[in-house]
């Protein structure tokens, strides 16, 4: 087969199947895909597509040479920075930064794209759930973050894979390369809050929904510290960053939670 091969980490996860998704319909690439095992039923499914699934460990560095002959990386953004020095234990995000600081002190060429909260959380996360006494009602329920607490979104099944794709297609453009290979593609459409989550899903499906925080003593401590950044409106701020002039370029037009809630929600609160 011919065309480029395109390495994509995460490959069984939301964000590696949603940029497969479109590289597949795309057509013109080969795909690898990296998973830990290459017999569980995604990477078997993914297989079964067409995508060259190879077995590899992030941690282990000869895995890695062996998978690559190119790779895009996800990411998110430093929460020292965005919380002004308030959050400097959170790994979850300050370790990705630093894998972006690496592939600039090593001038690897690449582009850096940080999502906000997945819209997908809400049914992966169980965020949704019916009344156990009325099934009428709904209600999104999130650890830790107040009614109004807000969250920077992305439908990562609408947006990423065709977002990725665009930088690939388009890499040899001189201007969109050296805009992405100076700061990161902020893939967020806007902000949300638990209220208006809850709201969206009713006026969409008919269904009573809304809001309620979980709270803190019913949070398992390794979500806490996630959750409480969130509250303390750090990471909303990414939103802030969001740049629509070069999604433009890429011909990227972002969806919002009602798009999510019509293409997924309506369906699991009918089943
Ligand atoms: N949920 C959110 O709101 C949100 C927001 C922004 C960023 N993120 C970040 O986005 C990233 C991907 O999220 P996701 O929802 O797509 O994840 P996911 O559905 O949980 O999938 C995780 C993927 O990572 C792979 N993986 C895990 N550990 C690995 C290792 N040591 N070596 C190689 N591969 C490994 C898994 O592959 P195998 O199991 O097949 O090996 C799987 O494909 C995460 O880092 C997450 O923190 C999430």
């Amino acid at each position: 087969m011919v065309g480029k091969i395109i390495v994509v980490t995460g490959s069984t996860g939301n964000q590696g199947r949603a940029v497969i998704t479109v590289l597949l319909k795309r057509g013109v690439y080969r795909i690898r895909g990296l998973t830990r095992n290459v017999e569980s039923p995604v990477a078997k499914e993914l297989a079964s597509q067409g995508v060259e699934m190879v077995s590899g460990h992030l941690l282990d560095k000869d895995s890695l040479i062996k998978s690559f002959a190119g790779a895009y990386a996800s990411s998110l953004p430093s929460a020292t920075e965005l919380s002004n020095g308030k959050y400097t234990t959170h790994v979850r995000f300050d370790e990705k930064t630093e894998i972006d600081k690496y592939m600039k002190a090593i001038d690897q060429p690449g582009v850096v794209v940080h999502t906000g909260a997945f819209a997908e959380n809400v049914l992966n996360f169980d965020y949704l759930k019916r009344d156990i006494v009325n099934p009428d009602q709904w209600h999104i329920s999130i650890p830790i973050t107040r009614p109004h607490s807000l969250w920077p979104l992305t439908y990562v099944g609408a947006d990423l894979g065709p977002a990725v794709v665009s930088i690939i297609d388009k890499w040899d453009d001189p201007v969109i390369k050296s805009e992405l290979s100076e700061k990161p593609l902020v893939l967020v459409v806007g902000t949300i809050d638990g209220v208006q989550m809850a709201e969206t899903v009713k006026r969409v499906s008919g269904k009573q929904c809304d809001f309620v925080t979980i709270p803190k003593e019913m949070t398992p401590d390794s979500f806490i510290l996630p959750y409480k950044f969130a509250d303390d409106g750090f990471y909303a701020k990414l939103a802030e960053r969001a740049n629509p002039p070069i999604l433009d370029k890429l011909g990227i037009k972002l969806h919002g939670f009602e798009d999510y809630v019509k293409d997924k929600i309506v369906t699991f609160m009918s089943k």
